[in-house]
C-alpha cells in the first residue's frame, strides 16, 4: 500500500468550476509531496451512499461543496465545532481506525485571510455588520464571534433566514432587514458583505456607506471582480479594505495540511495563480 499516493478531491455537485485542484495542486508541488488531489462529482441521489461509505472512495480525506455538506457532515463519525455548530462539512478526513472526521473551514479561511491581509484587524473586537444569511454567513458569524466580537448584525433581504442565525447563536448577533441598514452603519467597526450581489453577472450591491465611521475594516467574500464596487467605494472614502480571494485560499489550508501533512502558506504566487485562473486582474 505505501506506493500508492495519497488522493484526496474537491466532491460535490458540480465539480467542474472548482479552483480547488489548483490551490492544492500548486501546494503538491511547491512542496514536492507525492499525493493527488482531483475532483469527483457526486449525484445528488448518490451522495449519502458516496459520504457513508467514504473508505470505498479510495480517497484519504476531500472537500465538500455545494450542495453535499449538510450530507456530508450527517455522515461524519466526528465533527470540530464549527461543523457541529453549522450542521455542514466542507473538509473530510479518515482516522487511523477508518473513522470519517469532518471539519468546517470556511470561517478559519475568513478570520485567516483578514489576519495575513490586515493584521491586528480584531485587537479591539466591537461590533461587525454582516450582510447576507446564507451559509458563508454563518460561518462568518460564527468566525467573528470566537474573536470576541460584542455584537454581531445580520441584515438581509429575508429577515427570517436572519433571525434563525442569530437564534442560533444567540444574544450577541441581532437579525435585521434592509431598512435598518443607514442606522447600523453609524456603529460598526466591521462591514462584511456574504450576498452574491456586486458579483459579476449579479444585481449590484447598492448600499450609501456615508454613515460608516472611516476606521471602519470593509471586507467582501465576492472575489469576482476582485475589487468590487462595495471595496472600491469604501477605499475612496479612506476606509481599509480586504478582497475576499484570501477566504477561498485560506479555507483550504487545514484539509491539505491533514491529508498531506505539511501545512502550506498563502503566498503571492498561489493568489497570482489564481485570479489568472479566474481571468481576474489583480
Ligand atoms: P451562500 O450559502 O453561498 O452564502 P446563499 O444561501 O445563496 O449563498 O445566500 C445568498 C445571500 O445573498 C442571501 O443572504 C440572499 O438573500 P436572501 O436570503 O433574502 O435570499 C442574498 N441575496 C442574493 N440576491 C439578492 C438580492 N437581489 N437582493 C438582496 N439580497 C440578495
Amino acid at each position: 500500500m505505501s506506493n500508492i499516493f495519497p488522493k484526496a478531491a474537491i466532491t460535490g455537485h458540480p465539480v467542474a468550476h472548482s479552483r480547488s485542484p489548483l490551490i492544492h495542486g500548486y501546494w503538491l508541488k511547491k512542496h514536492g509531496l507525492a499525493g493527488e488531489y482531483g475532483r469527483v462529482d457526486v449525484a445528488p441521489e448518490t451522495a449519502e451512499a458516496f459520504y457513508r461509505n467514504f473508505s470505498a472512495s479510495g480517497l484519504i480525506g476531500a472537500n465538500v461543496t455545494v450542495p453535499h455538506k449538510e450530507t456530508a457532515a450527517a455522515s461524519c463519525d466526528w465533527l470540530d465545532e464549527a461543523a457541529r455548530t453549522m450542521g455542514a462539512a466542507n473538509t473530510l478526513w479518515l482516522d487511523e481506525s477508518g473513522k470519517l472526521c469532518g471539519a468546517n473551514t470556511d470561517g478559519l479561511g475568513f478570520l485567516g485571510n483578514l489576519d495575513q491581509l490586515s493584521p491586528d484587524w480584531d485587537n479591539a473586537p466591537g461590533t461587525a455588520l454582516v450582510l447576507g444569511a446564507g451559509g458563508a454567513a454563518r460561518a462568518i458569524v460564527w468566525a467573528l464571534l470566537s474573536r470576541k466580537f460584542t455584537t454581531v448584525h445580520i441584515v438581509n433581504r429575508t429577515q427570517e433566514k436572519a433571525q434563525r442565525i442569530a437564534d442560533e447563536f444567540g444574544s450577541k448577533t441581532i437579525a435585521h432587514g434592509w431598512e435598518k441598514l443607514g442606522k447600523l452603519l453609524e456603529e460598526a467597526d466591521l462591514l462584511v458583505n456574504t450576498t452574491s450581489l456586486g458579483m459579476t453577472g449579479k444585481p449590484p450591491l447598492e448600499i450609501d456607506l456615508a454613515p460608516l465611521p472611516t476606521t471602519a475594516l470593509v471586507t467582501d467574500i465576492v472575489y469576482v471582480p476582485l475589487e468590487t464596487d462595495l471595496l472600491k467605494n469604501a477605499a475612496a472614502r479612506g476606509n481599509p479594505t480586504v478582497d475576499g480571494l484570501g477566504m477561498l485560499l485560506h479555507q483550504a489550508v487545514p484539509g491539505f495540511e491533514r491529508w498531506f501533512g505539511v501545512r502550506p502558506e498563502v503566498d503571492d504566487t498561489l493568489r497570482a495563480l489564481i485570479l489568472e485562473d479566474l481571468g481576474v486582474s489583480a
